[in-house]
C-alpha cells in the first residue's frame, strides 16, 4: 500500500481530461486500495478522484458517512460514473484535497441517477440526494479536468481557509 500525492491548484495536470476505465484488473484494485490510504490518511475528507493523484482515469472514491445525520451509501468505489437524471438545484459550501487554501460556494443538482461500474466491473446505479449527490458530482468534475473554483456562484463566493482540518 502506498500513500499517493495529491496535485494542487494551480497544477496543469489537474485540468486534464480523464479516460475510461477499460481493464478491471488486480493493478486497478491495487491502485483502488492506495487511493482510499491516500484519502483517508489526509485531512477529513468525503472523496477524492484519480486524477488527483496524477492517474487520468474515471475512477472516484466517495464516503460522506464521516458527516453526521446524511442520508449515504457508505463507502463507494465508482468507476465510469455517469450521472444520466438529475432534479433541482442547491447551492451549498464546497472544499477540495487540491484546493487546500479555499472554500467556495457551488450550484449542483438536488438529486441524481447515478450509474457506475464497480471494482470488479459489475454495474452499480444510485438515487443520491443531497450531500452525497454534490459529493458525487463534484469528484465527477475532477474527471473531466474541472475544479469547484471553476463553478463558484460568483467571484464574491470564494473563501480562504484559515486551516484545513
Ligand atoms: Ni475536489
Amino acid at each position: 500500500m502506498a500513500r499517493l500525492e495529491i496535485l494542487t491548484f494551480p497544477d496543469e495536470r489537474l485540468k486534464q481530461v480523464s479516460q475510461p476505465v477499460e481493464t478491471f484488473d488486480d493493478r486497478l484494485r491495487q491502485f483502488l486500495r492506495d487511493l482510499e490510504e491516500t484519502m483517508d490518511g489526509g485531512p477529513p475528507s468525503v472523496g477524492i478522484a484519480a486524477p488527483q493523484v496524477g492517474r487520468f482515469e474515471r475512477i472516484l472514491l466517495v464516503d460522506v458517512s464521516i458527516k453526521p445525520k446524511i442520508k449515504n451509501h457508505g463507502r463507494l468505489f465508482l468507476i465510469n460514473p455517469r450521472i444520466v437524471a438529475e432534479q433541482g438545484q442547491e447551492v451549498a459550501r464546497e472544499g477540495c484535497l487540491s484546493v487546500p487554501d479555499f472554500t467556495g460556494n457551488v450550484s449542483r443538482a438536488e438529486t441524481i441517477e447515478l450509474e457506475a461500474q464497480d471494482p470488479y466491473g459489475s454495474p452499480l446505479s444510485f438515487t443520491m440526494t443531497g450531500f452525497e449527490a454534490r459529493a458525487v458530482q463534484h469528484e465527477m468534475d475532477h474527471l473531466d479536468g474541472l475544479l469547484f473554483l471553476d463553478r463558484l456562484v460568483s467571484r464574491r463566493d470564494l473563501f480562504r481557509r484559515k486551516k484545513y482540518k
